[in-house]
């Protein structure tokens, strides 16, 4: 299927007519396993690149389904194929699996049981989900002309599981079983948010989500008698004039239009009232939605903090450790993912994002290589305000699980869409 033809979104009378009720009839079907296994992952959350128990969970729930499954050795990565009857293209599904290290307070009765482990960024609700996509397929291998990967990915919380991923093969797929050439054309992934009504989706073509660096800078100078700072080099003022200097930078040096973030977070410097001390250290994070202007902030920070320092008679040492590249969507693949969750959600549920959001994401690594889109699913928990409710990442947010019937669907309906199959 022409790349052309596959994209075209869903006709106005499709949508209107709902074409899609075969599949939410699918759907509905699977809800009762999708909320059990996502409880059971609530329950028992790990965290980084190792996930054995949630691995395990993940395999025994795809258990009997016609997939080809590709165990990950560096991580707890799984790669599952699901080869359709007819041939043609693959196309790959995201789910991230991993949790946060963070206590949980949301009195949920399936709660974390681990200490200090909870799944905050709701991915136990994208395996969880994706796992329902792997079965509602699997039902319809028979009309698939093509393939569907499944792509469980660990670390997606800052460990770089993606990344792994990619380097041990994840994309390497085998030509089809019958010989046919058969490349990973698209790639799309989900992410749930509590900020975003239930029965609602957004993304945007371009940057949806930040770069994110960490920067950390110490200022070596000369400590001494806090009662006579003219016989030291004090690096307090220094350090607390660079803070100053790094927010002016963004605003005087970077493009008004293609913004950036530097927030400091953490300035540690003395020990008690009455000495200097010889350095101060101080560390934050960087955000930016190009790579151009990421560039251009790495060089920034170290001018701005090397020359500070330098007209004091000190010297700063700046050092960049580079997290996640900006998440760029394909722009016609963002269209394609509104258009889609359009023609199973309703007229009016697919919203254009008007803005990056400054949060980062790996599967930035994924779209580097394949053209494909990252969505946002709506999860706000009903009755509660999404401008209010608990955020991801807090210790008490609360996910609709209705919502995950809205994933399977738009998961199962990108893979079919994709392919070239009219949704039913
Ligand atoms: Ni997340």
């Amino acid at each position: 299927m022409a790349k052309s033809e596959s994209k075209k979104p869903a006709s106005a009378a499709q949508e209107k007519h709902g074409v899609a009720t075969a599949l939410k009839d699918q759907v509905g079907g699977l809800m009762e396993t999708t909320v059990a296994l996502r409880r059971e992952l609530h329950r028992w959350p790990e965290i980084g690149n190792t996930l054995p128990k949630t691995r395990e969970q993940v395999l025994s729930a795809l258990e009997g389904l016609p997939l080809d499954l590709t165990l990950h050795q560096t991580t707890s990565g799984i790669a599952a194929m699901l080869t359709g009857d007819k041939p043609g293209p693959t196309v790959m599904l995201r789910g991230d699996m991993d949790a946060l290290p963070m206590p949980e307070d949301t009195g949920l009765d399936f709660a974390s049981k681990t200490d200090g482990c909870m799944h905050a960024c709701g991915h136990d609700t994208h395996t969880s989900m994706l796992v329902s996509a792997a079965k509602l397929l699997s039902e319809r291998r028979g009309e698939l002309p093509g393939r569907v990967l499944f792509m469980f990915q660990p670390g997606e919380e800052g460990h770089h599981g993606a990344k792994f991923m990619l380097e041990e093969g994840l994309l390497d797929v085998a030509k089809g079983k019958n010989g046919s050439d058969s490349p990973i054309t698209a790639a799309y992934a989900l992410h749930i948010t509590s900020s975003l009504p239930n029965g609602v989706v957004g993304t945007r073509g371009g940057p949806l989500m930040a770069s994110s660096d960490v920067v950390s800078i110490k200022i070596t100078g000369k400590g001494g008698h806090a009662s006579e700072p003219f016989r030291t080099l004090d690096p307090i003022p220094v350090a607390c004039e660079i803070v100053q200097a790094l927010q002016m930078m963004i605003t005087r040096r970077i493009e008004t239009f293609d913004p950036a973030v530097v927030t400091i977070t953490k300035l540690v410097a003395g020990t008690t009232t009455n000495v200097i001390p010889e350095s101060a250290l101080i560390e934050g994070t960087i955000r930016a939605v190009s790579e151009k202007t990421r560039n251009k902030v790495h060089d920034s920070i170290r001018r701005v903090a090397e020359r500070i320092a330098e007209a004091y008679e000190m010297q700063a040492t700046v050092e960049i450790k580079v997290g996640y590249p900006v998440t760029v969507n394909d722009a016609p693949s963002a269209e394609f993912a509104l258009g889609v969750a359009e023609s199973v959600l309703g007229e009016g549920k697919a919203i254009q994002m008007p803005s990056p959001v400054m949060g980062a994401e790996d599967f930035s690594y994924v779209l580097n290589k394949i053209p494909g889109a990252m969505v946002f699913l709506g999860g706000t928990p009903n009755g509660v305000n999404p401008a209010t409710a608990a955020p991801n990442h807090s210790n008490r947010v609360i996910f609709e699980e209705s919502a995950m019937a809205h994933g399977v669907a738009l998961y199962s309906a990108l893979a079919l869409r994709t392919l070239g199959v009219t949704l039913n």
